[in-house]
């Protein structure tokens, strides 16, 4: 192996300490699926949240670094350079999962960080400026949709007041529960709301096959398609299922699959580019022999032109009105987020890292979304993915194995080297 840049550094990853932590970590939320899968459910600001973030911060401060946490609850995990004024190269991802989510997706990002930068640590090298990991809040949106809302507020995408009376499914205020977190981790110092960081170089699982199939190592991110997630509340009325003639219902639920219907021709692709999923539908009264008076369900659409994303995503409102026979529909945008292209810069850097090391790459977007894209107004950003068995993720079946977890960790040090000493 030839590395050009900090070879001690690189040397320094441990590919089984790694391990450890992600399956120690692992144990935090973690269950057995009906399939037999080891699987996590950690949702953002609650105990497990908490118990997660308790653990990093023990292994963060054996190794020096200094713990601060911002008002969104963003965890900050800092080694200093030797120039204390220059801002610092930021890494990491988030420690929430799906309800039924891997051991991998997010929580592989922060651990690396952590990874990265005890490896610095350890090899007694001090760059030209602080590396700092991060673990955003609720990037998953499982607890709270929209994901991603620790980033936002950091990066000013979104103010924070806008999460402020999301509910998740128990009736809980976001903001209440980010209060609760932010009280008992008041022993940690605190932070203003976002900086402008040097560079941002993310590292995370790919959740797609590409990197398996194709036989790669590492994959160079370019960039991230576009998101945009809806609500549709669908009004009907709730009559007797036995005795209500069909002419004279509002039935929420049939006009429902009208609407998916007419979603359905809207979003056809035949290049199976874009994506579209309806995945939360929630039915009142619920019962089955009640017309349902009510459906709200939810829309993720995905695409990386930005043309098409706003095309089809502006048509969407129009398309559930018409599908409506006798029932009301209303369309709630919740979030919005353009393609990012992430050019040369940080791409570059993981690229000539992955090389030296004689790992084989290729360069590829990403179809999930990720903290990163909110950083590239700020700043040069970059993502790093590794091949996880399958491409399968949000699922308990999730696995990255451990040697891909440490290439990952090894090109990531490196590239936060490059960044950190420019
Ligand atoms: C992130 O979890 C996504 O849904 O892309
Ligand atoms: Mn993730
Ligand atoms: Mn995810």
């Amino acid at each position: 192996m030839t590395v050009s840049v900090a070879p001690n550094a690189v040397a320094a990853v441990s590919e089984a300490r790694l391990w450890q932590r992600l399956m120690e970590m692992a144990e935090i939320g973690g269950f057995v699926s009906e399939e037999g899968d080891t699987g996590v459910n950690r949702p953002c600001l609650t105990t497990l949240d908490r118990t997660a973030r308790r653990l990093l911060i023990s292994w963060a401060e054996r190794i020096g670094a200094s713990v601060t946490i911002d008002p969104a609850g963003n965890l900050f995990l800092r080694l200093e350079g030797e120039d204390p004024s220059l801002p610092p190269v930021l890494t990491g991802s988030h420690m929430d999962s799906q309800p039924q989510g891997g051991r991998f997706d997010g929580i592989y990002g922060v651990i690396a960080g952590l990874e990265a930068i005890e490896a610095v640590a350890t090899a007694g090298i001090r760059p030209k400026r602080a590396i700092e990991v991060v673990a955003w809040t609720n990037e998953e949106g499982g607890r709270y949709a929209p994901g991603c809302t620790g980033s936002m507020s950091f990066a000013d995408f979104r103010p924070m007041s806008d999460f402020d009376d999301i509910v998740d499914a128990a009736g809980i205020r976001y903001a209440d529960a980010l209060a609760e977190q932010m009280a008992s981790e008041s022993d940690l110092a605190t932070r203003p709301l976002g900086y402008t960081p040097h560079a941002y170089l993310e590292a995370h699982i790919e959740q797609g096959p590409r990197l398996e199939v194709e036989g790669r190592e590492i994959g160079v991110v370019s960039g991230i398609q576009g998101s945009r997630w809806f609500t549709v509340t669908i009004e009907g009325r709730s009559d007797h299922a036995g005795t209500t003639p069909l002419g004279l219902r509002r039935d929420a639920v049939q006009d429902m699959v009208r609407a998916i219907t007419a979603l359905n021709a809207l979003m056809h692709d035949p290049d199976d580019v874009l994506r579209f999923t309806v995945a939360s539908i929630r039915v009142e009264p619920d019962t089955s022999n009640s017309i349902a008076r009510r459906v709200v369900f939810t829309i993720d659409f995905r695409h990386p032109d930005k043309a098409v994303l706003i095309e089809r995503g502006d048509a969407i409102t129009g398309v559930v009105e018409a599908a409506m026979t006798t029932c009301t529909a209303t369309v709630h945008e919740r979030f919005h987020a353009l393609p990012v292209d992430f050019g040369a810069t940080v791409p570059g850097a993981v690229a000539a890292a992955a090389t030296s090391q004689g790992l084989s790459t290729i360069t590829m977007p990403s179809g999930a979304f990720h903290d990163a894209q909110f950083m590239v107004p700020l700043c040069p950003t970059g993502m790093i993915f590794i091949p996880c068995r399958g491409g399968v993720s949000h699922h308990p079946a999730e696995y990255a194995e451990p040697v891909a977890c440490a290439n990952g960790a090894r090109v990531l040090v490196q590239a936060l080297l490059t960044l950190a000493n420019s």
